[in-house]
């Protein structure tokens, strides 16, 4: 008689994890890991530094580039990168969930509204470097690339 009513305590509290489990993992996925500062999506390109977006000097061999991203195109469009660059990447959307991934490297990064995006990359190798978006973003999501130029 005892067994059942423990039986059914762990069963009970065996659920309870499993539901803790899966609404902290939903919830977490659903902030960019790479989440620097918050950001008013509809004010992206008004607001520093997506104001003026591209690269930005900012140290020996350290650089800064800002990237708005709104379907389906990044601006800008192209960047020319000195090879060896310390390259800090921030990306704001102006509209949807879009992706960012230099194809290549390590940067791969999901561009949500009213997040910015930032990740460090280190460019050593001289190359073309092709800027993907890999969240479906809409009809022109297949077409909606960038180029990175390392010289
Ligand atoms: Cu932007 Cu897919």
């Amino acid at each position: 008689k005892y067994e059942k009513i423990w039986l059914f305590f762990g069963i009970g509290s065996l659920f309870v994890f499993l539901a803790v489990l899966g609404v902290g993992a939903f919830a977490q996925g659903t902030q960019p890991p790479s989440c620097l500062t918050t950001i008013d999506p509809e004010k992206v390109d008004q607001t520093p530094p997506f104001d003026k977006p591209g690269l930005v000097k900012t140290g020996d061999n350290e650089y800064q580039l800002n990237i708005v991203a709104s379907a389906f195109a990044y601006t800008p469009n192209q960047v020319e990168i000195p090879k060896g660059a310390k390259v800090t990447i921030n990306v704001a959307t102006k509209d949807v969930i879009h992706g960012f991934q230099i194809a290549g490297t390590n940067v791969n990064m999901m561009v949500e509204p009213g997040y910015v995006s930032s990740y460090t990359q280190t460019f050593d190798k001289v190359g073309e470097y092709v800027i993907l978006c890999n969240e479906y973003c809409g009809a022109g999501h297949h077409l909606m690339t960038a180029k990175v130029k390392v010289v």
